[in-house]
C-alpha cells in the first residue's frame, strides 16, 4: 500500500472478496481438493486475481496469492493496497509462509482480508502476518 492510501471501506472490501469468491471457481486443485481464490487491488485501482494451481509434482504448485502477484506485476501494476483470500475451510485462512515473503516483496504492508465461502472473515495487515520481513540487501 503506498504511504498516503486509505483504508479500504467496507464496499471496497465486499467487491474484492466477490472477486476472489468469483477466481476460487478456476482453481486447478485435483491432489487437496482445497480451492482458493485471491484477488489484489492496485494503487491504479484494477483488481488482479489467482487461484491455487497445483502440480503433479506437488511442491511446484503455486498458492492463489502468488497467482494474483504475478500477474499483476506482468501486466504493468505497481503498487497495492489490499489481498483478499477466500476458502471454504471452517475458518478464514492466512496466506502461507511463501506468500507472505511474495506479497511482502511486492506489495509491503498491504492489507489482508480472509473470508470463507460462508462468510466468517479475519482482517490483518501483512506487517502483522510477516514481522521481521526479510528485503534484499545485497549489492544494488
Ligand atoms: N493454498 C493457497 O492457494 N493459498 C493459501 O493461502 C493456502 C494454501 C493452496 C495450496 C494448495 O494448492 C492448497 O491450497 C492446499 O494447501
Amino acid at each position: 500500500m503506498s504511504a498516503k492510501a486509505p483504508p479500504l471501506s467496507a464496499a471496497e472490501k465486499k467487491a474484492l472478496v466477490a472477486a476472489a469468491v468469483k477466481a476460487r471457481r478456476h482453481a486447478a486443485a485435483p491432489y487437496s481438493r482445497f480451492p482458493v481464490g485471491a484477488a489484489l487491488l492496485a494503487d491504479d485501482g484494477r483488481v488482479f486475481t489467482g487461484c491455487n494451481v497445483e502440480s503433479a509434482s506437488y511442491g511446484l504448485t503455486v498458492c492463489a496469492e502468488r497467482t494474483a502477484v504475478f500477474k499483476a506485476l506482468s501486466e504493468g501494476a505497481r503498487g497495492f493496497r489490499a489481498v483478499a483470500v477466500v476458502t471454504a475451510a471452517d475458518q478464514p485462512t492466512s496466506p502461507c509462509g511463501a506468500c507472505r515473503q511474495v506479497l511482502w516483496d511486492q506489495c509491503r504492508d498491504i492489507e489482508v482480508v480472509m473470508q470463507t465461502t460462508d462468510g466468517r472473515r479475519a482482517e490483518s495487515r501483512l506487517a502483522a502476518l510477516l514481522p521481521h520481513a526479510y528485503e534484499f540487501g545485497g549489492p544494488r
